[in-house]
């Protein structure tokens, strides 16, 4: 019996994604097996996926949080150690990486609204400390995507991980957020709105003054800081709801067009301080439809387009991102 007709007889109740994973690593490793003659090495490894397999067809319903990546790895270790090969997980395009180097990542992710899909079935995977451009055209649904993230839009199905477990609104506490338009008073002064986001975040009075003040120095608006918001212009209002997303020291930044109302030298300043947020232990989500913005500051970019992912992956030097953009939209296979 070949091993394909093997893994579609084993599989019929269990993800599509361990199925995607198992295969591969069959198909990697079965011809030098069988060409050594290690039967009995393929029958394991057949016994180890279908106990794999239950174990995860048991979990069907709970939230599956890293069990397929763990699944994958666990497979890879044993199969490395029957066969002495070593394989590379392969993560949809984004590196090898253990459940643990993520912290974010979504599964079949979807919202339905009465006019139909928002997005559909999307599957992200966000690194700890990296910068994640998420791109795509005017109504691919990036905007969803975020408040879904961000408990802004209840999703119609799938599932959201942070830090590898099932996100829970008390993780807000971890996620900063700028989406749309930032959510101020327009009669408060900046410094005002920041104390109201201080006491909401239950700061101490000391410590959440000298952050106010340092944040407004920031994102340059520490001399505007006490006129009433409702003054202020739109990249204003841009960068003070940005300092309010940072308040909170967060871990996750997710910033929805970021660069939205901004000047050249806000759009530069805007860069850099992105650009500085890993090493602060921050990882930042943000979203655009100029390949451009994202691919300066971005290490991986995920492509969004109609709803779908469509591409994601590392950043690798000298890569034609402009091609491939142009290709996840317009929908060319190859991408
Ligand atoms: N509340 C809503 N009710 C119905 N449809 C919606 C709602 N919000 C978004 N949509 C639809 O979902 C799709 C995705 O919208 P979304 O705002 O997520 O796109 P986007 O990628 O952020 O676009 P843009 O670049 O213009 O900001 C669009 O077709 C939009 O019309
Ligand atoms: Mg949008």
């Amino acid at each position: 019996m070949s091993i394909a007709l093997i893994t579609q007889v084993v599989t019929p109740h269990i993800t599509h994604e361990v199925i995607g994973a198992y295969r591969r690593i069959l198909s990697e490793v079965s011809d030098k097996l069988i060409e050594l003659g290690w039967h009995r090495s393929l029958l394991l490894l057949l016994i180890e996926f279908l106990n794999v397999s239950c174990n995860i067809k048991h979990d069907r319903g709970r939230n599956t949080c890293g069990r397929v990546r763990d699944a994958e790895a666990e497979l890879l270790d044993m199969t490395a150690a029957i066969t002495g090969t070593t394989l590379a997980g392969e993560g949809k395009g984004v590196d090898a990486m253990s459940n643990s180097d993520l912290i974010l990542e979504t599964k079949g992710l979807t919202k339905k609204f009465r006019g139909g899909y928002a997005n559909r079935d999307i599957a992200i995977h966000v690194k700890r400390n990296s910068i994640y451009g998420l791109l795509g055209p005017n109504g691919s649904g990036k905007s969803t995507f975020l408040k879904q993230v961000t408990g802004l839009l209840k999703p119609t199905e799938g599932e959201i991980c942070f830090h590898g477990h099932p996100w829970e609104r008390k993780d807000l506490k971890k996620i900063g957020a700028l989406i749309e338009s930032p959510a101020i008073y327009p009669n408060l002064t900046a410094r005002e709105n920041m104390e109201v986001y201080r006491l909401l975040y239950g700061l101490e009075n000391s410590e959440g003054k000298l952050k106010i003040d340092e944040l407004l120095e920031t994102v340059g608006l520490i001399g505007a800081g006490n006129k009433p918001v409702k003054n202020y212009s739109t990249g204003m209002k841009q960068r003070l709801g940005l300092a309010v997303a940072l308040l909170n020291s967060p871990e996750l930044l997710i910033l929805d067009e970021p660069a939205n109302g901004l000047d050249p030298i806000g759009i530069e300043e805007l860069r850099h301080l992105i650009s500085s947020m890993p090493k602060e232990g921050i990882t930042v989500v943000l979203s655009s439809h100029i390949l451009r913005e994202v691919a300066l500051v971005s290490t991986h970019i995920g492509i969004l387009s109609s709803g779908r992912l469509r591409y994601e992956s590392e950043i690798k030097p000298g890569e034609d991102l402009e091609r491939i953009f142009m290709d996840a939209i317009r929908g060319n296979p190859a991408v």
